[in-house]
């Protein structure tokens, strides 16, 4: 049954006379959803759910886009943050709670001698870029483009640049996940010229014939630093992140969503001897050694260690992985989650095996209706999503593939959605370096 949308749609209206975009985030405006059928405020959130302006209950599935890792109003967060709050927020000198959360993090970051907090993963990121150009004295940068990006006001890879000064689009070279040659190309094409490899451990894909192994070796042959965007996969894969998951080891490492539960906080680490470029550079900002933050983030780590919370999201993530496509499989419906137990996507194929956003849409759709909320790109959950979550979720799975292979004929999905499709955000510009030879 639809929701009643009454106030979302309402305040909709408000925020297209007051915000660009309707809010500061693109991927959470309502054109990136299914724009009628899906909720567009949110009042509040406890858990795995959300409740909408309108009183609609949801179970989540997006989870703040991923910074949502123990759950929303996590007690013991909730906790650190209202105690610290007593005490204030920011002071003119740095308080004992950064040098706590630097030790933490330095005890359980492999390779991380030193930490540099910012309040974006975008921050972190190009904090990291900045000191891996200033340490090689090169400019250019070969960044795998294979899926997440990160939002430098630099960067020059995506549509929505405009802005970016010109000659930025020549300082940065595409390659592809997995592709290693390409990977070389670049580097025969800019001799000494790269200061860094950038790249996410994985996105959705699978590394292959030793990927990782050889970016590594590509960066150290090469006198390259290696910087890991751990943004999404920090505190996601394991508590030590990708580094620890894939056996590799970066340069220098990002942290953002993961590390603090909706805390507006990232982090730069890595060895000393590349950290200490941050002693030198203007990378600095009257927030970063904000409290709230730090103590919220302190308070997440030490619950995931002491809890091993993230075994147990990979338990109810290999049961909804598993259990989804065993599902879509049994109707015959193309509808697969790829990627990994705890960051997967839906991919939608029509029966001549071209992708179908109109199936796409459809799925979401039907589970939005069932009070299941499902984005169009990542699929993330939390510590507190419980098994009763996934069955809950599996069981209407069940019912919405019913529906499509009972009611919809000749594959006709698009007259039977209720809403506009989901927008395009942002596509990649500049095309993958690919091998000559
Ligand atoms: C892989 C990756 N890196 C960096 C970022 C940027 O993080 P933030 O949005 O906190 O600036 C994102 C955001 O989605 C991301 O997915």
């Amino acid at each position: 049954m639809a929701h009643d949308l009454t106030k979302s749609n309402q305040l909709k209206e408000r925020a297209k006379k007051a915000i660009p975009h309707l809010t500061g985030t693109f991927s959470r405006a309502a054109p990136a959803f299914i724009e009628g059928v899906y909720p567009v405020y949110v009042q509040s959130a406890n858990g795995s759910h959300f409740i909408d302006v309108d009183g609609n209950d949801f179970l989540d599935y997006l989870c703040g886009i991923g910074p949502i890792t123990l759950g929303y109003n996590y007690k013991p967060v909730n906790d650190a943050i209202i105690d610290q709050l007593k005490s204030g927020i920011l002071f003119s000198l740095p308080h004992p709670l950064e040098v706590e959360t630097s030790e933490l993090m330095l005890q359980t970051i492999p390779h991380a001698e030193l930490v540099k907090f910012e309040k974006s993963g975008s921050n972190a990121v190009t904090g990291a870029v900045r000191a891996a150009r200033h340490i090689t004295k090169r400019d250019k940068i070969a960044y795998c483009g294979s899926g997440g990006v990160w939002h430098d006001w630099q960067a020059a890879m995506v549509s929505r640049d405009g802005g970016v000064p010109f000659f930025n689009r020549d300082l940065i070279k595409i390659f592809e996940y997995n592709d290693i040659s390409g990977l070389e190309q670049i580097f025969e094409d800019n001799p000494e010229e790269i200061a860094a490899i950038v790249l996410e451990p994985t996105v959705y894909q699978k590394p292959s014939n030793d990927f990782l192994i050889n970016v590594r070796k590509i960066a150290d042959s090469n006198n390259s630093l290696l910087i890991l965007d751990e943004i999404v996969t920090g505190f996601r894969f394991s508590l030590q992140g990708g580094q620890k998951y894939f056996n590799i080891k970066g340069d220098m490492v990002c942290f953002g969503k993961g590390m603090g539960n909706g805390l507006p906080i990232s982090a730069i680490t890595g060895p000393a001897e590349f950290m200490k470029a941050f002693d030198e550079l203007w990378v600095s900002s009257t927030n970063n050694s904000e409290t709230l933050s730090l103590a919220g983030t302190k308070a997440v780590i030490t619950e995931m260690k002491e809890k091993n919370t993230i075994s147990k999201c990979w338990e109810n993530g290999i049961k909804l992985f598993e259990g989804w496509n065993k599902i879509t499989d049994s109707y015959n419906l193309n509808a697969k989650m790829i990627g990994y137990p705890i960051r997967m996507k839906l991919e939608c194929y029509d029966t001549k095996n071209q992708p179908s956003d109109s199936l796409k849409g459809l799925f979401l759709q039907e589970m939005v209706k069932r009070g299941i909320f499902m984005s169009p790109g990542v699929v993330f959950h939390s510590f507190s999503h419980t098994m009763d979550d996934i069955d809950f979720t599996l069981s209407n799975l069940e019912s919405v593939c019913k529906f499509i292979s009972e009611k919809i004929s000749n594959e006709d999905y698009s007259s039977h959605l209720e809403g506009s499709l989901p927008k395009t955000i942002w596509t990649m510009k500049i095309p993958p370096t690919k091998n000559k030879k």
